[in-house]
């Protein structure tokens, strides 16, 4: 909290007792109200199990205003790194905090390509997962896993070793996330080539293989390095929040990184890239949209419009405007710009956008709503979609527990609660009962 500047006070009056909490203000955001001593002043807690109006931590990394549809990551636009930069110096920016010059560039790419390969013994450990496992379950279990090859990076008091910790998370998953895809199809592991960028080595290892050269459409390679860029960090979301939380006890990084992948996996999070497709897929014809609007607004049907709603966004996903643009171009490069889908989609978007329920509710599309289309229309099978997700978060993830590990006022991450079940009772022997 060093940064933060105070900047007032709110009055509490709780039980005839009142309190001053102290008001904080970042650079940007709404003014937070400090409730740490709240507890030991009134014996109360604050109430907010789903975090609708909790900041838990302070960081510098990424800003969003919902209300606008704004996104920055180091006061950058996502519009403006998304248009002119590329994946590797979006992980420098969230790593060191600042854009690299040329130099730092340079090197920055050389260490991410010279840690891509896996130590060798972790082939083995692909063996042992059915070849019908989601490779997201595979992914959990491999990163996981990286704390038991790499022990020389999980000191996590060792500014060095944390800093090349996050280099091979970054490296690896590429490798990691293609051998996922390869075990699952099959086909034989690639290894990473050094002379590839990151985007197309991870094309090669995903779609290549060892009987012939791979080579990579540059337009595609591209709109990979552009859907990593849109899904690189997204500021206190529940997969950061997990990874944030597990790294709080002192847990190795790749433990804490494979916590992470786990909460993505939902469909609410970036499993929803998936359940979109299949949702369009179930959809079929744009005949059909009115009757699932019906069933996304029925109270009483679980079904969800997948793809549509943010927590925090209250506006259109900066990152889908991005996406629905590069959509169109991708596709047409592809052959695929016929592909029913893609006009499903923007149907389905124009229906819902228009619809009472939606606006009132400003559930606009978010970020998974264009990403399947584009990343289908490449020949990732649907299962993959939040593999890449993970893939790119993994940078957003490892600089945010970088970046708590080196807050000096860091301490356990520990959540109280309502308790609303039973007060004090007797044991009664299991025959009395
Ligand atoms: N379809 C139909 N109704 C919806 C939807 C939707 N996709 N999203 C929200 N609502 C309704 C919800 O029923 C509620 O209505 P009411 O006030 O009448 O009860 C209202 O909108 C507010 O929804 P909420 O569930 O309280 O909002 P939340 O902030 O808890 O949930 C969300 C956010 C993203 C989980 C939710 O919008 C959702 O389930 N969307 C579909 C899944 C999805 O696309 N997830 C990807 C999120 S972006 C990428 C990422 O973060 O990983």
């Amino acid at each position: 909290m060093s940064d933060a500047k105070p900047a007032g006070s709110a009055t509490l009056t709780v039980d005839g007792q009142t309190v001053e909490l102290p008001i904080l203000e970042g650079t940007v955001g709404p003014k937070v109200i400090d409730v740490r001593k709240l507890y030991s002043q009134t014996g109360m807690f604050t109430y907010d199990p789903s975090y609708t109006s909790t900041a838990s931590c302070d960081s510098a990394l990424t800003y969003i205003d919902g209300e606008v549809g704004i996104l920055r990551h180091g006061g950058y636009s996502i519009e403006d790194l998304a248009g002119n930069s590329s994946f590797m110096e979006v992980c420098y920016l969230l790593l060191h905090h600042e854009l690299p010059n040329q130099a730092e560039l340079t090197d920055f790419e050389n260490t991410i390509t010279y840690h891509s390969m896996l130590h060798e013994q972790m082939r083995n450990l692909y063996g042992g997962f059915r070849r019908d496992a989601h490779p997201m379950a595979v992914m959990i279990g491999v990163v996981g896993a990286m704390s038991a090859f790499y022990h020389d990076s999980t000191d996590i008091n060792d500014p060095q070793q944390r800093l090349i910790a996050s280099h091979r998370l970054i490296a690896k998953m590429p490798t990691i996330a293609a051998w996922a895809y390869k075990y699952s199809v099959g086909q034989p592991f690639l290894y990473p080539r050094n002379d590839l960028s990151y985007a197309e080595n991870f094309l090669r290892m995903t779609f290549g293989v060892p009987a012939e050269e791979y080579v990579a459409n540059p337009a595609v390679v591209d709109a990979m390095d552009k859907i990593f860029i849109l899904h690189a960090d997204h500021e206190q979301n529940a997969s950061t929040s997990t990874v944030r939380l597990a790294g709080s006890s002192g847990a190795n990084p790749f433990a804490c990184i494979a916590a992470g992948i786990a909460t993505l996996w939902g469909p609410a999070h970036g499993g929803a890239n998936s359940a979109v497709l299949e949702m369009l897929e179930q959809i079929g014809d744009k005949k059909n949209i009115p009757e699932f609007i019906k069933r996304a607004k029925d109270k009483d049907d679980p079904f969800r419009l997948m793809g549509f709603g943010h927590r925090v966004y209250k506006n259109y996903d900066p990152r889908a405007g991005v996406l629905k643009k590069s959509a169109d171009d991708v596709l047409e490069l592809l052959g695929a710009k016929d592909d029913p889908l893609l006009e499903l989609a923007m149907e389905l978007e124009k229906i819902a956008l228009e619809d009472e329920y939606f606006v009132d509710r400003k559930l606009f599309p978010n970020v998974d709503f264009y990403s399947g289309i584009i990343l289908k229309a490449i020949g990732f099978p649907t299962s993959m979609f939040t593999v890449l997700f993970a893939l790119a978060r993994s940078v957003g993830w490892i600089a945010q527990w970088k970046e708590m590990i080196e807050d000096p006022d860091q301490r356990i991450g520990r959540p109280r609660q309502l308790f609303l079940g039973a007060t004090d009772r007797e044991y009664v022997p299991v025959d009395k009962r």
